[in-house]
């Protein structure tokens, strides 16, 4: 059963080769999708014939938002943290450790609805793929438990023990990463698809990360790290050298970890809902963007440091505030993110794609930066299917 989707204002691909600039963007564009696939692109005027059809009246549509990187299995909330910090107190790994306690008080139950309800949420948004990681649990079944209950939600499943050192081992931190990458390790291998780590002062250090993603690298895990969040250190350079598919945050970088990111595959993943939410400096995506690296954007979406959902909200952040221009910023949140995710398959509109797709109640993409805070979500496809709004 094909659907032509057809009189849309700006279509972003997000395939340079398909149409204009990065964003292969096509005006006047129509799409078919079939057996949940895109089967077609091109203009209205040539679409060929389909079993149905559907206007988007000078609309635009781009690929649904991948957001990969997002902490959804947690319970309780930290709004006194939050309180405090608009009151000029700094942000610090430690708070964590509020969540940790919470999460592991919580039914399997609550936690379920919880990762339920911030994937519906994000859905509305237009986020059709979406990563999630353990790492409030920190003990073995409670690390197994939340990677059981992620994997129910989606495939992208990251395995994140070494999120801070557990408190039952303040006094013994490599007897921790000993328990990481052996016993928990064992328990959260089958249920993951990625391990990552939070290398950063107050967390683990670059010998600690390292064991840490090799260990989950030789069980099957490709890594991804959490680097020069709070300050410069060695996590970015770590992504780089183990290859791992990204190196998320990097906001304190060096000129030499620019260049290791630029001369390597890791993609730079920015994560502005963090400064927002910390009254922190924001990374210089322009940077990056300059020196060639792939970026992506996602919303590092937990109760601590960025307690939203929204990619269009990191959007009009990454160019108010990072110097991308809207184009870049909206490839950064889709095709980026696909690209963190090594995953040919979405973040663009192309035929063979997945049909994950956005329409918004706006004439082009760039509305999502220059309207922000402003619903402009008017339907989403995913593989295919209409599932925002409702019923339809
Ligand atoms: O990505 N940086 C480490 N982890 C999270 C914050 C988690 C929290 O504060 O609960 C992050 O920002
Ligand atoms: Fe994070």
């Amino acid at each position: 059963m094909a659907t032509a989707i057809t009189d849309i204002g700006t279509l972003l691909t997000c395939d340079p080769s398909l149409g204009e600039g990065p964003g292969g963007v096509l005006r006047d564009a129509a799409v078919v999708i079939d057996g949940g696939r895109v089967a077609w692109v091109g203009s209205t005027a040539a679409v060929p014939a389909a079993d149905d059809a559907y206007s988007a009246r000078g609309r635009a549509l781009l690929p649904g938002f991948v957001d990969s990187h997002a902490h959804l299995v947690f319970a309780g909330d930290r709004t006194a943290e939050f309180q405090a910090r608009m009151s000029g107190r700094r942000y610090s790994a430690g708070g964590i450790r509020t969540t940790v306690a919470a999460t592991r008080e919580a039914t399997d139950e609550a936690l379920e609805a919880n990762v339920a309800r911030f994937v519906g949420e994000a859905l509305r948004q237009g986020t059709t793929t979406i990563e999630t990681k353990s790492g409030y649990g920190l003990t073995v079944p409670d690390e197994a438990r939340a990677l059981r209950i992620a994997a129910r939600h989606t495939p992208e499943v990251t395995y994140l023990g070494a999120h801070v050192v557990a408190p039952e081992y303040a006094d013994d931190p490599d007897g921790y990463v000993e328990l990481v990458t052996g016993p928990m390790l064992d328990a959260c291998a089958p249920h993951a698809r990625w391990v990552d780590a939070f290398c950063e002062r107050g967390a683990f250090d670059a010998d600690q990360a390292r064991a840490v993603l090799t260990a989950g690298a030789a069980r099957g895990l490709v890594p991804r790290v959490h680097a020069n969040q709070l300050g410069p250190g060695p996590g970015v350079r770590l992504a780089v050298e183990l290859g791992a598919a990204s190196a998320d945050h990097c906001t304190h970088l060096s000129g030499a970890d620019v260049d290791a990111l630029a001369g390597g595959d890791t993609v730079a993943t920015l994560l502005p809902g963090v400064e927002f939410s910390t009254r922190s400096p924001y990374p210089d995506a322009r940077r990056l963007l300059d020196a060639g690296v792939t970026v992506a954007l996602a919303s590092d979406c937990n109760p601590g440091s960025s307690f939203t959902s929204s990619m269009p909200f990191c959007v009009a952040l990454a160019v108010r505030e990072m110097g991308m221009t809207p184009d870049e910023a909206v490839v950064a949140a889709t095709r980026g993110g696909a690209l963190a995710l090594r995953r040919p398959d979405v973040g663009r509109i192309a035929p063979g794609s997945r049909a994950d797709l956005v329409l918004l109640d706006a004439p082009s993409h760039v509305h999502l930066a220059y309207r922000p805070g402003v619903p402009l979500v008017a339907a989403v496809w995913r593989g295919g299917v209409v599932v925002h709004p409702a019923g339809e």
